[in-house]
């Protein structure tokens, strides 16, 4: 029997890109999939519905904006309603379109506002979410949380100081988070992820420019898909990787080395 089946995964931003493909993964290891949407929520419904009837697994979805993280409370507080434990918490969700205005853009246009709305999402709401999960797992006698980096940190990426910078103390966010939850038996690691085609890149304005700069440096000789990080994310939630921990494995099929 999969060592996924009745455990719970939390996630935020389980709607699109690297979120679905994560929850779909563990939906079909057998996991219970707690999972938030923010504007999407005719397709958290469909998709919760379809993982029940798919994977005979409980599926629920819950609103969460990432922009104001002390609400992951209340989400959380739902989640206990509906869930009898909290195994694995996965921070995911990222912010796009007008938030990130000021944040997204090169670094002589970088404004305050933009750069605190992707630290906000990426770092605070990371905080948030972790201790909640963290709370709910000491309970039920341990569990795992990961945090959705990205190589923007280590690879020079158009128009990407903000995310990367946040990216950059997302990571060593998880490491103190880490140290900490040792003793409570909750493992903390980044999953960091080269460029993947997503909504959130196909918004990029040089995305056609950029992917084929991505394949040309990528030794697998294509562009990262939503779901090459998924088994990833899986195998740091498994038992597999009991002794890795504090720590931010990369996915990337290579090209941060090129
Ligand atoms: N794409 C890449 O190249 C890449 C590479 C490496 C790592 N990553 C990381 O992977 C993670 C997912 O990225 P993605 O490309 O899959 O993103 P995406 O396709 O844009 O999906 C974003 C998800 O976040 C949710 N979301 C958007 N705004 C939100 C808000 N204000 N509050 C709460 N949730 C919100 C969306 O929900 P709705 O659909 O309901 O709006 C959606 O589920 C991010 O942490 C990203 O940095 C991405």
């Amino acid at each position: 029997m999969s060592e996924f089946k009745g455990k719970t995964l939390v996630l935020s931003g389980g709607t699109r890109g690297i979120g679905r493909a994560i929850i779909t993964k563990f939906a079909q290891n057998g996991a219970n999939i707690a999972f938030t949407y923010n504007s999407n929520e005719d397709e958290a419904k469909a998709i919760a519905a379809e993982f029940e009837q798919t994977y005979k697994i409980k599926a629920r979805y819950y609103k969460l904006d990432i922009l104001e993280p002390e609400t992951y409370k209340g989400v959380f507080e739902a989640i206990d309603a509906d869930f009898e434990t909290v195994d694995f918490f996965i921070s995911n969700a990222i912010i796009s379109g007008r938030p990130v205005v000021g944040g997204f853009a090169p670094f002589m246009r970088l404004k305050p506002k933009g750069l605190n709305n992707i630290y906000t999402a990426t770092v605070l709401a990371f905080v948030i979410g972790a201790q909640e999960a963290a709370k709910r797992m000491e309970k039920s006698g341990g569990g795992a949380i990961v945090a959705i980096s990205s190589t923007g940190n280590l690879v020079h990426t158009e128009n990407y100081a903000g995310h990367g910078t946040s990216k950059a103390a997302l990571e060593i966010m998880v490491k103190y988070a880490a140290f900490e939850l040792a003793s409570k038996n909750i493992r903390v690691n980044a999953l960091s992820g080269g460029p993947i085609d997503t909504d959130a890149l196909r918004k990029f304005p040089n995305y056609e420019e950029m992917k084929a700069a991505t394949i040309a440096r990528t030794p697998l000789g294509r562009m990262g898909q939503a779901g090459d990080l998924a088994g990833g994310a899986l195998f740091l939630c498994s038992k597999d990787s009991y002794w890795i921990n504090a720590q931010t494995i990369i996915v990337d099929g290579g090209s941060s080395f090129t």
